[in-house]
């Protein structure tokens, strides 16, 4: 009997886990159920395309401890995806490149976006499992995705390192965190590396409350503020007009409506929003103390994976290929209370994980006096 062939691919933002959870899901596949497994390069570029590299257990050998992704990503999109110059439906592409080099089903490793195009494609009849990883940690329906584990390290590391420098010139530092339109990220490093104040999407902030608090620390003796900002932040004004944005994309009743009401809320959300710079303006303008930026971006993605991530994408990545091996299909292997999970595609795709606003951490930085921008 012929071995049955297996895809996989990474796709969305790369993140630390990425190498684990193809060496977790591919050893499995090819040690424990005897499958082959197949490459697709750069994402859903290599899925259209047809690039494909073959795995082995010589090829997966030594990329745990690896950052980014042995078989590169794209940002791509089953549905729309360019070709000269126009947005084309691929999914019978694809299918017909699964069929011609028989293989059977396709594991794609990604966030929010990956899972969309994952049911997408499982939609369109092709039996496909997703395993969720981010570093912003939003993917509906797991306790975790790996990558979040790493960026919240290095995060909170960075903080820590702002902290003397802000302490010793007695200047308040706005340092940006990514995560999309999620806190979990900016909340967890701000908690852990001591941020004075934090200011989350979830939570919409006021400059003045903000400002209060800074003032309220110097007139105690601490002429210094670390200010955690997550790059989907933004203050009252703003997130009103975006809460009415996304009632008008509900509403929108064509598809051309629901594309207008979409751009419409990208604009908000793109030039309305305050910059961090624009934030340490106005805190130097209502406190007197000089303030200084730090954006982290792209470092807090990059490089080796923690323990935590190799862990989760080995486990997620074992799991996805066990339950593939019993011809589970059309499902996110999600992360709940330290169990793998196979949870239906349409319960994770099209859905965001927020921070609750009476999530444990929410209170737990209330409690030691960190200012939430409220
Ligand atoms: O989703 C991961 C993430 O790093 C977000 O935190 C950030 O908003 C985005 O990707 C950046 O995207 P890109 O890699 O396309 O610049």
């Amino acid at each position: 009997m012929s071995k049955r062939r297996i895809g996989i691919l990474t796709a969305g933002g790369d993140s630390p886990g990425l190498n684990a959870a193809i060496r977790g899901f591919g050893k499995t596949a090819i040690n424990m159920h005897g499958m082959e497994l197949v490459g697709f390069l750069h994402g859903i570029t290599g899925l259209v395309n047809n690039n494909t590299v073959d795995l082995t257990n010589d090829t997966l050998a030594g990329i745990l401890t690896q950052g980014g992704t042995i078989l590169g990503t794209s940002r791509d999109k089953v549905h729309k995806f360019p070709v000269d110059g126009k947005l084309v439906d691929m999914r019978e592409q694809i299918a017909k490149n699964l069929e011609k080099d028989k293989i059977e089903a396709l594991v794609m490793i990604g966030g929010g976006g990956t899972a969309k195009n994952a049911k997408r494609l499982a939609d369109a009849g092709i039996p496909v499992i997703h395993l969720p990883k981010t570093i912003d940690n939003d993917v509906a329906q797991t306790d975790t995705s790996f990558g979040f584990s790493t960026a919240m390290g290095i995060a909170t590391e960075a903080i820590d390192r702002l902290h003397s420098t802000a302490h010793s010139h007695h200047r308040i530092i706005v340092v940006e965190l990514m995560g999309h339109r999620a806190g979990w990220l900016t909340l967890g490093a701000g908690i852990a590396g001591g941020a004075d104040i934090i200011l989350i999407p979830e939570i919409p902030y006021s400059i003045d409350s903000v400002a209060a608090s800074i003032r309220r620390r110097a007139a105690s003796g601490r002429p210094f503020s670390v200010v955690a900002i997550a790059e989907g932040a933004h203050d009252v004004a703003v997130a009103k007009r975006l809460r009415n944005a996304d009632e008008l994309i509900k509403l929108a009743n064509s598809p051309d409506s629901k594309a207008a009401a979409k751009e419409n809320r990208r604009r908000i959300e793109t030039n309305e929003r305050d910059s961090s710079f624009r934030v340490a303006d106005a805190l130097e303008a209502a406190t007197g103390l000089e303030a200084r930026v730090t954006v982290l971006g792209y470092v807090q993605r990059g490089g080796i994976p923690d323990a935590g991530d190799r862990l989760l994408g080995t486990l997620l990545g074992g799991a996805g290929a066990d339950l593939l091996a019993e011809k589970k299909y059309g499902i996110t292997v999600a992360s709940q209370n330290g169990h793998a999970v196979p949870v239906p595609l349409a319960k994770v795709a099209g859905y965001d994980k927020l921070v609750p606003l009476n999530h444990p951490w929410v209170k737990a930085a209330r409690n030691v006096g960190t200012g939430l921008g409220d």
